[in-house]
């Protein structure tokens, strides 16, 4: 019987094994009930009792030198596996990082502006009511703001905010004077679709409320961000305007020229952008956020998307938005 041994350790060790198929062979081969292994077991059961010690520790070696040489191969060809599937000439996987939205890069760059300039930020609800989108800043009851062609209504005095003059008054209802704040935010308007307008877009409302500010102040602030953002040699303009929230209000326009066709077609061929409204703060509305008399201040709102457009040469409002990463990467170093 110890022969037998013998036999089938070196039967097990010269069994070739280089594939699972292999491996599943010699584990039918010794292994299961009906293997060579069980076979010496059983052959063993019928000994005479005082050989048993003797054999028995034969058996345990064999069986125990068996089951290494299956662990071994089994290992052996599951790591075998994974090398030949891994093909080294293929390219590798690059993680899709993301980037800064161009629109989110133009805020902050306007915010690190006003922030030299004693600027705070503060940022109010898109979702808004009456009182602070409408009635505080003395839109008078019948103005066509309001009408549900322009406004997007969520509920009868509900409604996504048209600008983002609201947080204008909330501010000045906190009442923490003096005030110098920016306010930057998306707003929303009912308006149709195209490369120059679209249904929501991005402000940057200002409000500097103290004692004795005038309109020179506001000229100066606003001279300053421009030449900052556009660069020293930029041509402005002031224009008269109205705004229901202030009195003397203004639009300020840049100076593009006409050199160019799109310039031609951005200014209807006077050369000048609108790109900004203003005013002092009307005292109703000084009065509706219950600010003591002897205060006064300007505000001012800047539409983003326009000044994106015309810093980086974004010809269709759109793009902003629709998602198409092969736009949205071009802006990925701002
Ligand atoms: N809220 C105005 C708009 O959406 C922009 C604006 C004009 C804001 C004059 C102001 C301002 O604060 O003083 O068209």
């Amino acid at each position: 019987m110890l022969d037998k041994f013998d036999q089938i350790i070196e039967k097990a060790q010269s069994f070739k094994i280089s594939s699972i198929k292999d491996l599943e062979k010699f584990k039918l081969t010794f292994l299961v009930k009906k293997g060579l292994l069980n076979q010496l077991v059983q052959e063993f059961k019928l000994l005479p009792n005082d050989k048993k010690k003797e054999v028995g520790k034969i058996l345990n070696t064999t069986k125990k030198t068996i089951e290494e040489i299956y662990n071994f191969n089994s290992q052996k060809i599951s790591n075998t596996k994974i090398i030949n599937n891994t093909n080294n000439n293929l390219p590798g996987y690059f993680s899709d990082v993301g980037s800064r939205h161009l629109i989110s890069s133009v805020v902050e760059e306007m915010t690190l502006i006003f922030e030299r300039l004693g600027f705070f930020v503060s940022i109010g609800p898109e979702i808004e009511d009456d009182w602070h989108n409408f009635s505080a800043l003395n839109f008078p009851p019948n103005h066509p703001a309001r009408d549900m062609q322009d406004t997007f209504f969520v509920e009868d005095d509900i409604a996504l905010r048209t600008h983002t003059s609201s947080v204008q008054v909330r501010l000045m209802e906190e009442g923490n004077l003096p005030i110098r704040s920016i306010m930057p935010g998306r707003v929303y308007r009912n308006e149709a679709i195209s490369s120059r307008s679209n249904c929501f877009f991005h402000q940057v409302e200002g409000l500097y409320i103290d004692k004795g500010v005038s309109f020179s102040d506001l000229k100066q602030t606003l001279y300053n961000f421009v030449k900052e953002f556009f660069g020293p040699k930029t041509r402005v303009r002031f224009r008269a305007s109205y705004f229901p929230f202030t009195e003397p209000s203004a639009e300020m326009d840049i100076f593009l020229g006409t050199e160019t066709e799109s310039d031609y077609k951005l200014t209807k061929g006077t050369g000048w952008l609108e790109i900004l409204g203003c005013g002092m703060v009307d005292p109703n509305v000084l009065k509706n956020c219950k600010i003591k008399e002897e205060y006064s201040g300007f505000a001012f709102g800047l539409g983003v998307d326009r000044i994106a457009m015309l810093k980086y040469g974004v010809k269709d409002l759109r793009t902003f938005f629709n998602n198409d990463k092969r736009f949205l990467y071009q802006f990925k170093s701002l």
